[in-house]
């Protein structure tokens, strides 16, 4: 698969990036969520990522309160990997803080970073105490100050991405992306006209949790009784139990066939549906917290689902839900 733009910005990004929430190690808020990586096992998830292509990292101050970033940027450093020659995206945690917070708080983003610059800062969620505007506004102002190059936004509704978009259009600055929850057993982004709205303003949708956080690949259908090593956040957040494995078994089971034909597997079918399905408006983060995992996750770019294949795969997503 060819590299594409990021929304109407210069940078150019494989279909596939890597996910780095596992680089968490435990800490705050939502660092349990994942069972602790370190820095040698998240080195290698690192570079099993670019040894199969993936160009791009996305990680968040909200991983870990910096640990995730740290992490990332380590392991670049350790692999000998040229500041520049990646692109990496981090974001702003916006709960109870104000858009003052934005400015207060880049440098220590770019500290944790260091050396990597910023190519993509996002505001994580829509729940700041100050408004799309206030927000965006100051993300305009770090563009302008050469402290980050492109900015997106994350969870925002249709309506609130287009007030963003309208706010820095005024300054001259693209949106361009908006990271949402989208998977084959999540089209909510479709429903609510995400998907519509993104293609015409030329943002890029960032499909997080592009596996269902495991379910697609077909592991916990192949052995139920591994739901139970989850986290329990992980377990309710992806209603993960008998009835969705019972409810989304036929597709799995089509994402397998579909796979045999490919020589691919069930979750690189499904990351390969994600990123072709809707043109190059979708582009995809799986998280891996093995290099065995990333290495598939870049592996999802190396063949081409026919039209007939996308289409039978739509509407087995749609039965599966
Ligand atoms: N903006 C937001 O609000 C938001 C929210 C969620 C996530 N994200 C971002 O999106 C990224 C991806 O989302 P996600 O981590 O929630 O879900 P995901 O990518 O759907 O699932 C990742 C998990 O699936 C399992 N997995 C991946 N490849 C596998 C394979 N080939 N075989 C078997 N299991 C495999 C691994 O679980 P194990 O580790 O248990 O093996 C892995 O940690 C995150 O890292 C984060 O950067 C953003």
């Amino acid at each position: 698969m060819d590299k594409r733009r990021l929304g109407k910005s210069d940078i150019e990004i494989t279909p596939i990036g890597l996910g780095t929430w596992q680089f968490s190690k435990g800490k705050g808020l939502i660092g349990g969520f994942w069972k602790s990586l370190d820095d040698e096992a998240a080195t290698a998830v690192v570079k099993a990522a670019l040894d199969g292509g993936i160009s791009w990292f996305d990680t968040a101050e909200i991983y870990g309160r910096g640990n995730s970033e740290r992490c990332l940027a380590g392991a670049l450093t350790a692999l000998k990997v040229a500041p520049g020659s990646v692109r990496v995206a981090t974001k702003w945690w916006p709960l109870l803080r104000t858009a003052g917070n934005i400015g207060r708080t880049i440098e220590k983003r770019l500290e944790c970073l260091a050396p990597w610059p910023i190519d993509l800062y996002q505001i994580h969620q829509p729940f700041s105490l100050s408004s799309v505007r206030a927000q965006l506004d100051t993300m305009a102002d770090l563009v302008e100050a050469g402290k980050v190059k492109a900015v997106g936004v994350s969870n925002f509704s249709a309506a609130a991405m287009e007030e963003a978009h309208k706010v820095l259009a005024k300054r001259g600055v693209p949106l361009v992306s908006n990271q949402v929850r989208i998977s084959l057993l999540d089209r909510s982004a479709e429903e609510k006209g995400l998907l519509e709205t993104a293609r015409r303003l030329g943002v890029s949708l960032i499909a997080y949790s592009p596996l269902a956080q495991g379910i697609l690949t077909g592991r916990f259908h192949d052995d139920p009784g591994t739901i139970a090593q989850v986290s329990r956040g992980r377990r309710m957040t992806s209603a993960l139990g008998p009835e969705t494995l019972a409810r989304t078994r036929p597709l799995i089971e089509a994402l397998r066939r579909i796979g045999d034909e490919h020589g691919a597997t069930a979750s690189q079918v499904a990351l390969n549906w994600l990123v072709s399905f809707w043109g190059e408006t979708v582009v995809a983060i799986p998280g891996a917290s093995r290099p065995g995992q990333a290495k598939e996750a870049a592996g999802s770019m190396g063949f081409r689902l026919s039209p007939a294949e996308l289409t039978s795969l739509d509407r087995l997503s749609r039965e599966a839900r």
